[in-house]
C-alpha cells in the first residue's frame, strides 16, 4: 500500500478566513431571511431596524474578513496565494481535463492546494461573497444610514432644516420627498442584486459542500479535516508539489 505523507497546506489566517466566512454567512442568511419575511411576520419598524442593524454588524465582520483574505492572497503561504487559488494560468484547461479524466477513471490525482476544478469553485464563491459584501454595504447606508455610505445618503435625503445626523429610518417626515425617491431608485437594483446574490450563493454553497464530500469519499483524502488542522495526508506524489514543500510520514 502507498505510504501516506502529511503536508502542511493551509496556514492559520486561511483557515480562520474559511470558518469566519462559514459562521458569518449562516448568521447573515438567517437574519436576511427574517428581514425578507418581516412583512409576513408582522415585525414592527423598531424590530426591522434592530434586525437590519444586527445583519449589518455581522456584515462588517464578513466584509473585513474578505478584505483581510484579499491581502493575505499576496503575502500568505504558498497555497494561500492568488496564483495557487484562482483558476487560469498556462496549462490550466489541460490540468482540468487531466484531473477530471483521472477522477472519472477512479485514479484521482492528488493536489496539495486546490485541484483545478476546486479553483474554479473558489473563484465563483469569492466573487459572490464580495458582491454580497459590496451591495450590503451600500444597502446599510440607504436603509439605516450606517457607514461607510450612510453619512452621504443622510445628507442627500434629509428634508430642509433636518440635521442629517439625526435621521431615523422609516421616518418619511424627516426626508425630502424628491431626493428620497431618487435615492430609492438608485438603491433598487442594488437590493435586487443582494437578494438574487443570496439565492445564487445558497445554491453554490450546496454545490461546494457536495463536491467537497464527494471528493473526500472518492479520493480517500483529508480535504475536510485539512481546513481544521491545516495538514493534508496524501498517498504518492502530489501533482502540485512546490520545491519548498516539506512532508513527514503520517503516523
Ligand atoms: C453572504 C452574505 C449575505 C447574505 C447571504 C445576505 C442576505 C440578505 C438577505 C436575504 C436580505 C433580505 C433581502 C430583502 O429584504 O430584499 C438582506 C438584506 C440586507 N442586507 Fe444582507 N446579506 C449578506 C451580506 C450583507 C452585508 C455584508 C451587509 C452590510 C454590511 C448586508 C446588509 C443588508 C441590509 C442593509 C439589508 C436590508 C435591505 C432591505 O431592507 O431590503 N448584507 N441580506
Amino acid at each position: 500500500m502507498t505510504e501516506l505523507k502529511s503536508y502542511k497546506v493551509w496556514d492559520v489566517p486561511t483557515r480562520w478566513f474559511h470558518w469566519i466566512t462559514v459562521l458569518s454567512v449562516i448568521g447573515l442568511a438567517a437574519l436576511g431571511l427574517v428581514i425578507l419575511n418581516a412583512g409576513t411576520l408582522k415585525i414592527p419598524n423598531e424590530g426591522k431596524i434592530l434586525l437590519k442593524s444586527l445583519h449589518v454588524w455581522v456584515g462588517y465582520v464578513f466584509a473585513v474578513n474578505i478584505g483581510v483574505r484579499i491581502v493575505w492572497g499576496f503575502v500568505g503561504n504558498h497555497y494561500a496565494r492568488w496564483r495557487q487559488v484562482l483558476p487560469g494560468g498556462s496549462g490550466y484547461l489541460a490540468r482540468v481535463r487531466s484531473y477530471a479524466a483521472a477522477f472519472a477513471a477512479g485514479r484521482p490525482q492528488h493536489y496539495l492546494g486546490h485541484n483545478p476544478l476546486g479553483r474554479f469553485a473558489v473563484a465563483v464563491l469569492l466573487v459572490l461573497i464580495a458582491m454580497q459584501a459590496l451591495t450590503g454595504l451600500v444597502l446599510a447606508g440607504t436603509d439605516i444610514y450606517f457607514p461607510p455610505f450612510g453619512h452621504w445618503i443622510a445628507q442627500w435625503i434629509a428634508a430642509p432644516g433636518v440635521d442629517p445626523a439625526t435621521l431615523v429610518p422609516y421616518s418619511p417626515e424627516m426626508y425630502d420627498e424628491t431626493t428620497y425617491a431618487d435615492m430609492r431608485a438608485m438603491r433598487e437594483p442594488i437590493g435586487v442584486l443582494h437578494l438574487y446574490g443570496f439565492y445564487v450563493l445558497g445554491a453554490v454553497i450546496v454545490l461546494h459542500i457536495t463536491a467537497v464530500v464527494v471528493t473526500e469519499l472518492r479520493e480517500g483524502g483529508t480535504l475536510i479535516s485539512a481546513m481544521f488542522t491545516g495538514r493534508k495526508l496524501i498517498p504518492g506524489q502530489p501533482v502540485d508539489m512546490p520545491d519548498s514543500a516539506t512532508s513527514k510520514s503520517a503516523p
